[in-house]
C-alpha cells in the first residue's frame, strides 16, 4: 500500500484444470508482469454462477487452476491469490456499483451477448447481466490500474471505467480508472480448426497438466493444411494450425520445420510428433507441481489463506474510502 508501484488486477474464472491457451493467453503475461506491479489474483468463483449454477465442484476447480497458476511461475509472496467468495466487500461493493449503471448500459455488452449466443441461455439472470459490474467491483475494489486481458474482455473494462468515473464524479474520487493491458500473443488455435481459440467447451485443448502421451494423442488428432495429402505433398506452414504450435513453443526448430513442409521432406504425422515432444518437455515444470500438490494439499490452501488475508487488507481500505466519500458513516 506505501509501494508506488502500480497495482494489476488479474482474474479467471475457475473452470478447473487450464490450458495451452491460458498460459499462452494470460499466465505468461501475470508471470512477467509480477515484479513491476503490484499483482493481485482474483479467482471469480462468484461469475462462474452466472453460466452454471452448480456450485459443487467449484472449491476443487479454484484449487486445481491455483496449482496451474503456480506452475507457471505466479510468486503467492508477491502476488496474493484468493477466491472472491472469501472477500465480502465484493459484494458490497457490486451492490453500489451497480446503481451507478444502467440496465439498457448492461443489454449492449457484446462480451455477455456472445455468452448467451453460445451456451443458448434463454433468458439472462440479473446477475448474469450483471456481470461486468461484478467484475468492475472486481477491479475497483483494489484500486486497479491495469487489468490484463484478452481481446474479448475489453467491453468489461471499459464499463468498469464508465463505473469508476461516475462514482468518482457523484462522490469524490476514489478510484483510477483502469485501463486494459492486452496479452500479446494471439491466441492459440483450437486442435480441430473449428474453433478459433483453444476452449474448454470446445474439447480441443491441451491441458498443462496432460502427461506427454496424451499431449502425443491429442495432437494426432490435429487438423494440418488440407492440400497436404500425402506425406510428400509440399505443405503450406502459413494455414497450418500445427506449425502456429511449432512458432509458439518450438522457435529454434521453426524455419528448417517450414522449409521442410514446404519442401515435402517432413510429412505431417513426423511434424506433429515433434511439437507435441516439445510441448511435453514445455509443461515438464506442470506435471512436477501438480505432483508435488498432490502430495501437500495443504500448501494450496495455506497459499489461499494467506492471499485472502492480504487482499482483505486492501478490500477494507477501500471500502472505508467508498464509505467516507458517500458520507455513508
Ligand atoms: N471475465 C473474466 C473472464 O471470463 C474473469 C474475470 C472476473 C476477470 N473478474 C475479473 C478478469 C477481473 C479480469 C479482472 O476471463
Amino acid at each position: 500500500m506505501t509501494s508506488d508501484k502500480k497495482t494489476i488486477l488479474s482474474g479467471m474464472r475457475p473452470t478447473g484444470k487450464l490450458h495451452l491457451g491460458h498460459l499462452v493467453g494470460a499466465l505468461e503475461n501475470w508471470v512477467a508482469l509480477q515484479d513491476t506491479y503490484a499483482n493481485y489474483h482474483l479467482i471469480a468463483d462468484y461469475h462462474a454462477l452466472t453460466t452454471n449454477l452448480d456450485s459443487s465442484g467449484l472449491y476443487q476447480n479454484s484449487l486445481d487452476m491455483v496449482i496451474d497458476w503456480l506452475a507457471a511461475g505466479i510468486d503467492p509472496s508477491k502476488s496474493p491469490i484468493f477466491r472472491q467468495s472469501q472477500i465480502k466487500e465484493h459484494t458490497e461493493l457490486h451492490l453500489i456499483l451497480s446503481m451507478l449503471i444502467t440496465a439498457a448500459r448492461l443489454e449492449r455488452n457484446p462480451a455477455v451477448k456472445d455468452q448467451v449466443r453460445e451456451l443458448h441461455i434463454q433468458n439472462v439472470s440479473y446477475g448474469h447481466l450483471g456481470y461486468p459490474v461484478l467484475q468492475a467491483a472486481d477491479i475497483l475494489l483494489y484500486r486497479g490500474d491495469l487489468v490484463p486481458v484478452g481481446e474479448d474482455q475489453v467491453p468489461h473494462v471499459e464499463i468498469s471505467r464508465e463505473i469508476a468515473r461516475r462514482f468518482n464524479a457523484q462522490y469524490g474520487k476514489v478510484f483510477p480508472e483502469p485501463e486494459p493491458k492486452l496479452t500479446k500473443f494471439a491466441r492459440l488455435p483450437g486442435l480441430d480448426g473449428i474453433d478459433r481459440k483453444m476452449s474448454k467447451s470446445g474439447g480441443n485443448t491441451i491441458l498443462l497438466s496432460d502427461p506427454p502421451d496424451e499431449i502425443q494423442r491429442k495432437m494426432r488428432t490435429a487438423i494440418t493444411d488440407p492440400q497436404k495429402v500425402r506425406k510428400n505433398d509440399p505443405g503450406h506452414p502459413e494455414v497450418c494450425l500445427v506449425y502456429t504450435f511449432h512458432q509458439k513453443f518450438n522457435a529454434d526448430d521453426t524455419s528448417a520445420i517450414e522449409r521442410d513442409c514446404r519442401s515435402g521432406a517432413l510429412g505431417c504425422v513426423e511434424c506433429k510428433k515433434r511439437i507435441a515432444g516439445k510441448i511435453g518437455e514445455v509443461l515438464a515444470p506442470f506435471r512436477e507441481a501438480r505432483a508435488h500438490y498432490d502430495a501437500h494439499p495443504g500448501d494450496v490452501k495455506e497459499v489461499l489463506a494467506d492471499g485472502e488475508k492480504r487482499a482483505r487488507v486492501r478490500a477494507r481500505e477501500t471500502m472505508e474510502a467508498v464509505r467516507g466519500a458517500m458520507k455513508l458513516g
